[in-house]
């Protein structure tokens, strides 16, 4: 039987910490060990036909960790945009949905850099969820419906959402044994099939996002209708 592909995975990057943890290292080298693993997975989706990757880097909420472990975090875009060229040449187009007011200028620039340079490219979005937050997404939705005075559907606010040009979550994954949303693309994923992993992030690789494609192949959505 033919894959069923999903159109938008979005996964949710959890336990660098307890990876890092059980190793006895610190907490930074597992997100370090843990952002590197966004370009091969990247790649890989790509290749397996997903339009959209949405990857839970920064919460709204993880600015109350310790002042270093918040800092490291965030060169983590500074430390992507040295392989902007890697970016441009596998022709994935580089989105950041967030809030970028409270943001380091050097992590600014660093995303407005990856995000230049590959607008023009062709083929899958990486959409980098980076002091990113569902509830202060909708609320500074509801805040622009409002001064823009609209009338109000079931629909209208997607419109508003950072993911407004995006396909609803088909796959929302989330490694790291947590089963919960933490805040990610609460509307966006009315729908979605959730996934939950044990291992951690660091440790995820091409077979484990086979494994999850896999999983909701076998899925019935239904979409509150029936489906023999
Ligand atoms: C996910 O790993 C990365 C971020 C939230 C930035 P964690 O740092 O949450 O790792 P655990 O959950 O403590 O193991
Ligand atoms: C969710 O992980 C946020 C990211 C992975 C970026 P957290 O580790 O912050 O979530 P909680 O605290 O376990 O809910
Ligand atoms: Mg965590």
């Amino acid at each position: 039987m033919e894959k069923n592909i999903p159109n938008h995975i979005a996964i949710i990057l959890d336990g660098n910490g307890r990876w890092a943890k059980e190793r006895g290292r610190a907490r930074i080298e597992g997100h370090t060990v843990g952002y590197k693993k966004i370009e091969p997975i990247s790649l890989y989706a790509q290749k397996l036909g997903v339009k959209v990757l949405s990857l839970y880097c920064f919460s709204t909420e993880n600015w109350n960790r310790p002042e270093l472990e918040v800092k490291f975090l965030m060169s983590v875009p500074v430390e992507m945009s040295k392989n902007i060229q890697r970016y441009i040449k596998n022709n994935i187009i580089v989105k950041v949905s967030g809030r970028s007011d409270r943001l380091p200028k050097r992590t600014k620039e660093a995303f407005q850099k990856i995000v230049d340079a590959t607008k023009d490219n062709t083929g899958m979005i990486l959409n980098i969820c980076f002091d990113y937050g569902s509830l202060y997404d909708i609320s500074q939705a509801i805040k622009r419906i409002k001064e823009e005075d609209i009338e109000i559907n079931e629909n209208t606010i997607y419109e508003y959402l950072y993911t407004k040009d995006f396909p609803k979550v088909d796959l929302l994954i989330r490694p790291g044994g947590e089963k919960r949303l933490s805040n990610y693309l609460l509307l966006e994923s009315a729908y979605a099939e959730l996934y939950f992993m044990d291992k951690y992030w660091p440790d995820f690789n091409e077979d484990d996002l086979d494994k999850a494609i896999e999983d909701y192949n076998h899925r019935n959505r239904r979409y509150g209708g029936i489906k023999e």
